[in-house]
């Protein structure tokens, strides 16, 4: 039996060429695919969006006390220092890591704040500016810092002493190339750093007839 053409005029009437039909049916086959892909993962970030407002608890020991509290997983320690356990030394400078106004020690390592997630402290040491203290008595680098004039305006101050309290108690006796590195992550605006470094070099002294306190 002859194969019957189709005249293009019955195509052009009919609307569609079947390459056409096939081309839309396949667009439109992949737009639900694509749709189906786009509601799938909207669902997936919606969960996320969810977990991430989700607290969860953390328990470390701040200032020589063990503390509990629950805390977003986006949230800083930095944030969680100050506005949920009231530890206002711990300073707001740039929060990404660069000026080291936040500084803080972590198992006696100086770590930024503003960088360290609270659920990073889990399980962990922290020690704020207002663990140094002896009730209303200075620390021996706090002491240091008022003995040298170590400051101006003051702000970047608690981030260099706890970068300073964090090398001399890995090192109580450091050289002027250690006292470098150590601060090196710590800006001053005001440029004290002569006097930073004396005051690095008072507290090592402090320290040790302290005892090593
Ligand atoms: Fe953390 Fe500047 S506030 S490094």
């Amino acid at each position: 039996m002859k194969k019957r053409i189709e005249p293009e005029e019955d195509k052009i009437k009919r609307g569609l060429t079947r390459r056409q039909f096939l081309t839309t049916m396949g667009a439109g086959a992949a737009a639900v695919a694509v749709s189906g892909k786009q509601k799938a993962r909207a669902a997936e970030d919606a969960a996320q969006v969810k977990s991430a407002d989700e607290k969860t608890r953390v328990t470390l020991t701040l200032n020589g006390r063990r503390r509990r509290v629950m805390v977003e997983p986006r949230w800083s320690l930095l944030f969680v220092l100050r506005e949920r356990l009231g530890m206002t030394g711990t300073k707001v400078g740039c929060e990404r890591g660069e000026c080291g106004a936040c500084t803080v020690l972590i198992n006696d390592v100086p770590r930024y704040a503003c960088m360290t997630l609270a659920i990073e402290a889990e399980g962990t040491k922290v020690t704020t500016l207002e663990g140094l203290m002896k009730g209303e008595e200075l620390g021996p680098v706090q002491q240091a810092f008022a003995e040298e004039d170590a400051f101006q305006c003051g702000y970047c101050t608690p981030g260099q002493i706890m970068a300073i309290e964090g090398l001399l108690r890995a090192t109580p006796n450091p050289s002027s190339d250690q006292i470098s590195a150590a601060m090196a992550g710590n800006l001053c605006r005001c440029g004290t750093y002569t006097h930073i470094f004396k005051a690095a070099r008072r507290a090592a002294q402090l320290k040790q007839k302290a005892g090593g306190a």
